[in-house]
């Protein structure tokens, strides 16, 4: 199998593009492809500060190190969930990136916040670790952008992410969700920081693929919350789809994002209108509270 632009071997097929690639190819064809992401979708410049959210897997550590190739001021920052050897684990393979590619990552605990992790907290409330860990990822995530001054905030969501995540808001038509869902969120409040996922056109595999070649370390476990999340059910099911039909899942998310969104955005509007600060900590919300702390409020008052 000859590279289709050299005469070196090729390392990888890419049937969605129709084409086989060596290492060298290769590289450059990811790296391309996400700097016209970034151009296309006016995502950021080379003037601004970006935050990239590390969890430790490899479509984060990708996007610290291919941000900071490309020439954009990018730093990481890695939120230790408290998750057992899961956290521990993803925490090693963050700090180890940063060492070796001299890339700088901050590291934010949350057992300094609320006392105890994820787990703890998911167990004290009683609800679901995704859904409290959603919260509070988005929310830390948010919180340190803005006030370390950064503009624009990035996350390693990939296109079988983003396309698992549309299905699922497909089939149960969450209006809402879907008129958020975008390579590009805007800022439209001072506290909200502007949130772009460059990824979001690069495949599992293809990023997978380009970390191994790239010598990025990165952990390969699942988070044990995860274990039987329907995410996982969806993607499974989109790349059976893939394999009779290549390409699929890049259409289905770009048709979505050119034709599909638009009939949704009176749903952005309603919520855009509904939000103001919340009256514990000020950041934007639907709420009189928000959810962040809310839960804040819930476990201090639960542990006494
Ligand atoms: P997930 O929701 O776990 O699929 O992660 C989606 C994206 O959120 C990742 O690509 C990261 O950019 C970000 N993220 C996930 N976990 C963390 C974490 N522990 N610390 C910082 N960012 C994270
Ligand atoms: Fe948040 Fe698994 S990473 S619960
Ligand atoms: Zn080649
Ligand atoms: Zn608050």
């Amino acid at each position: 199998m000859k590279c289709k632009f050299c005469d070196k071997q090729a390392v990888i097929k890419l049937r969605a593009y129709n084409l086989k690639l060596c290492h060298e190819h290769f590289v450059e064809f990811i790296e391309k492809r996400v700097e016209k992401t970034i151009k296309k979708y006016k995502l950021f410049k080379k003037n601004d500060r970006i935050l990239v959210g590390v969890s430790g897997g490899k479509d984060s550590l990708n996007t610290v190190y291919i941000l900071n190739k490309l020439g954009y001021k990018t730093e990481g920052l890695y939120i230790d969930l408290g998750i057992g050897t899961y956290s521990e684990h993803s925490k090693e393979k963050a700090i180890n990136f940063s060492e070796k590619f001299g890339m700088s990552i901050h590291i934010y605990e949350v057992k300094k916040d609320f006392g105890m992790g994820i787990t703890e907290i998911a167990r004290l409330l009683r609800r679901k670790p995704c859904s409290v860990c959603g919260v509070i990822k988005r929310y830390i995530l948010n919180k340190f952008a803005h006030e370390n001054g950064f503009t624009v905030l990035a996350t390693g969501h990939n296109l079988d992410d983003e396309t698992a995540t549309l299905f699922s808001n497909v089939l149960s038509w969450q209006e809402g969700y879907l008129a958020r869902q975008d390579i590009l969120l805007p800022q439209k409040q001072e506290k909200l920081v502007k949130k772009v996922k460059p990824l979001a056109l690069i495949s599992e595999r293809e990023s997978a693929a380009y970390a191994i070649l790239n010598g990025i370390d990165y952990i390969h476990e699942e988070c044990p919350n995860a274990q039987g999340a329907t995410s996982i059910f969806y993607k499974s099911i989109l790349n059976q789809i893939e394999t009779k039909q290549p390409s699929t899942k890049l259409r289905f998310y770009l048709d979505f994002i050119r034709r599909g969104k638009k009939f949704f955005e009176s749903s952005l509007q309603e919520r855009e209108e509904q939000l103001k600060p919340c009256e514990v900590c000020g950041y934007p919300t639907t709420r009189k509270v928000c959810q962040y702390c809310s839960i804040k409020n819930e476990v201090q008052k639960r542990r006494g």
